[in-house]
């Protein structure tokens, strides 16, 4: 009988384009999994959307000078366009800035606090006199009371990585206008988390087949004893507060997030014109839900979410799983929009296939523990697996095939290894089922893979090249078998690499879409022709990988502290000057600035340098690093201003991960050609240069169009 699934996966900020981070982490294996149980003929229904409120929009609407309704638009379009892209299929990918997503949000805090779930408390927050507001944590910086770091935001210390509570910064700041903020009362509403702890307890008890990484955070949290928490906000983007007095304030961001997932169902089933539809999976204690996260949005979803929902409405499904993964990291970082670690979704498309990117990640998924994504790897599992094992095998059956026979040829007496292929075939196929039944996607794909290299051994022991001319029969068996390898693969495949399946399921002559999932063990019809075959996977070179990657990510540029000039010794136009990297050490650097800035108004400027190119002697002076500044047509020039950004801290391009070569040549440097815009920012292909955020200006006025160098 067909099984009703929700599949709810994270929703993303709406602040960014998509990383392979999201990919690997929620959005491949919720994909997956929704896949194999259509095939299944199971009712599914996998919903997400942008999460387009709070703090993270706000602070990108502010660094860009936009609004929030801006960056949301642009980037809802965007992560809607690649998930489609990339075959993630939901029923619905919709955005928390709908007004069935509203109301959805607003009737249930309007339940939960008609029945005293949602509790007024006034506490202590910081108040900006000269903004006359109150300050999320996010807009607060100050020192550091563990590191004595200056930058820590009011929530966490980037520098030691500590969690902070907000009155502990030392020489606190807005983050808007500088000013000294002010401890002063508020009041808001907060959610009693507290009063759901025996009920969650209890639900928990039979969750032992949870991963145990969601098992431990969520265990943790609930050791530490459940606090009632805030959700609402002073903030004015984000969902009102349906209760009198809190008409200024907005709703926390996480608490109208989770409840998308409930609003999008309602959402899909009037869309469909079948308004209520929603409730077969919501109100059906049958139905399973199953939620897709990365690590970080665990208690969220195995805390927080079911415990809105048992407050709002007992009839309501609760998670059943969370088989949430853990990161996918670059060298062995954390995939980081701010800092500009990563490689986006809307490039990576532009270069390689769907199911090639897709294959790489299912392959080495971070299911169990943290998963790097290297290039080299990327390459290799390409060409030895994707290509060299399955792509191979299926081309050359179906190539020779089609071109001996142009059809199915017919099977006749089984050989023992005939009859243990398609024993194969029902063994794999039986394993990558029970291996996606419990979200073990990488075990699956394995299995897979093991067919696939025994449908090579099984081509090659028999030969088929040689069969043709000495025994025509058995050739024929020996190609109708492993066109049944093929059609096993291609089903089970299906999941994981649905573009290519598809094309290998249309060259079996089959004129409908792959259906079932049984229908990997179909029998083949004799004489059906053969689609002429087309290369599925084809070879990628390292080398060509590296050099299409953007010139700007050899890069290294960091802001520097002008610490001594004096002039050259050899020369009238140049000044030999000691900078400060901050944790990269002082450096001598020569720099033809004499003729535009005096001596006192350089000394003590922060720059914008290239560290790694090769130091070069100039007049007889050993200069470790250049400056940069633009020349207009005019000849004006002008250093670039890093604003207040600390010696050494790293200068990039959103969208552009850095990669600095170890040793940058100077022509490789010219590929990156960087000029000031109409607004006095730097930029790179139109994209301004940013230091964790903060845009890099000409720091005089010089004319648009000015090179920079
Ligand atoms: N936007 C959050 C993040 O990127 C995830 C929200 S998931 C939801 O970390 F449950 F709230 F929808
Ligand atoms: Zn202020």
């Amino acid at each position: 009988m067909a099984e009703k699934i929700f599949i709810g996966v994270a929703w993303p900020y709406a602040n960014g384009s998509l990383h392979l981070g999201h990919i690997a982490g929620c959005y491949l294996p919720a994909d997956i999994f929704a896949r194999f149980n259509r095939l299944k003929g199971n009712d599914v229904l996998m919903v997400s959307g942008s999460d387009e409120h709070g703090t993270p929009i706000t602070i990108t609407a502010d660094k860009e000078k936009t609004t929030p309704q801006t960056i949301v638009d642009r980037y809802n379009t965007e992560q809607t366009e690649n998930m489609r892209t990339l075959g993630i299929s939901f029923d619905l990918f919709t955005r928390t800035t709908t007004t069935n997503h509203e109301t959805v949000v607003q009737e249930i805090f309007l339940n939960l606090y008609q029945k005293d779930l949602i509790k007024k408390k006034s506490i202590d927050a910081l108040y900006c006199p000269t903004c006359a507001r109150f300050l999320p944590d996010r807009y607060v910086e100050g020192t550091c009371p563990h590191c004595k770091k200056d930058g820590a935001r009011g929530d966490q210390c980037d520098n030691c990585g500590k969690l902070l509570d907000t009155f502990e910064l030392i020489n606190v700041r807005c983050k808007v206008c500088g000013g000294t903020p002010v401890k002063q009362k508020t009041e808001h509403l907060f959610f009693a988390l507290s009063a759901f702890e025996p009920k969650l307890i209890a639900w928990l008890k039979d969750k032992t087949y949870w991963k145990a990484n969601v098992l431990k955070f969520t265990n943790n949290w609930l050791q530490n004893g459940l606090h009632d928490r805030a959700i609402t906000r002073d903030i004015s983007w984000g969902i009102k507060v349906p209760v009198f007095g809190f008409e200024h304030k907005r709703i926390y961001v996480w608490f109208d997030a989770v409840i998308g997932y409930l609003s999008a169902s309602k959402e899909w089933a009037k869309k469909q014109k079948e308004p209520t539809k929603w409730k077969e999976w919501w109100q059906n204690p049958q139905a399973k839900h199953y939620y897709f996260l990365a690590k970080d949005n665990i208690p969220f979803h195995s805390i927080i979410w079911p415990s809105i929902l048992m407050g709002y409405d007992e009839t309501l499904n609760l998670p059943y799983n969370i088989p949430a993964n853990e990161y996918l990291t670059l060298k062995g970082e954390q995939f980081s929009k701010s800092r500009g670690i990563g490689i986006w979704v809307p490039e990576i498309l532009q270069r390689f296939d769907q199911d090639v990117i897709r294959y790489y990640l299912a392959i080495n998924m971070p299911e169990n523990k943290d998963a790097d994504w290297t290039w080299n790897d990327f390459v290799t599992k390409n060409n030895d697996e994707l290509l060299g094992t399955y792509g191979n095998f299926i081309h050359r059956v179906i190539t020779f095939t089609s071109k001996n026979f142009g059809g199915i040829p017919e099977a006749s007496t089984l050989s023992d290894i005939d009859k243990e292929a398609l024993q194969k075939i029902q063994e794999t196929h039986k394993e990558v089922e029970s291996a996606l039944n419990q979200c073990s996607f990488k075990k699956g794909l394995r299995a897979i893979m093991n067919l696939a290299q025994f449908g090579n051994v099984y081509f090659d022991h028999n030969q088929p090249w040689v069969l043709i001319k000495t025994d025509p029969q058995r050739c024929k068996t020996v190609l109708h078998i492993s066109l049944r390898l093929i059609q096993g693969l291609a089903v089970t495949m299906a999941p994981y690499l649905p573009f290519s399946s598809e094309r290998i399921w249309k060259m079996l002559g089959h004129t409908h879409p792959i259906q079932h999932w049984q229908d990997a063990l179909l029998e083949l019809h004799t004489g059906t022709s053969l689609e002429t075959p087309t290369p599925l996977f084809k070879k990628l070179e390292l080398t060509e990988i590296v050099t299409t990657t953007d010139p700007f990510s050899k890069l290294d540029l960091r802001v520097a502290k002008i610490l001594e000039v004096a002039d050259h010794p050899q020369a009238d136009k140049l000044y030999v000057m000691q900078v400060d990297l901050g944790p990269l050490g002082k450096r001598t650097i020569v720099a033809g600035m004499k003729p535009h800035y005096p001596k006192e108004e350089i000394t003590g400027k922060s720059i914008v340098m290239v560290i790694n190119l090769k130091p070069a002697v100039i007049r007889g002076v050993e200069s470790k690093g250049m400056l940069l500044a633009a020349t207009d047509v005019d000849h004006v020039v002008s250093l670039l201003d890093p604003k207040d950004c600390t010696p050494g801290a790293e200068v990039g391009v959103d969208g552009i991960a850095r990669e600095p070569a170890p040793i940058l040549e100077f022509d490789a440097f010219k590929l990156a050609p960087m000029e000031i815009d109409a607004k006095g920012n730097a930029v790179y292909n139109g994209k301004p240069l940013k230091i964790k955020g903060i845009i890099v200006t000409s720091d005089r006025a010089v004319k648009e169009g000015a090179k920079i160098s």
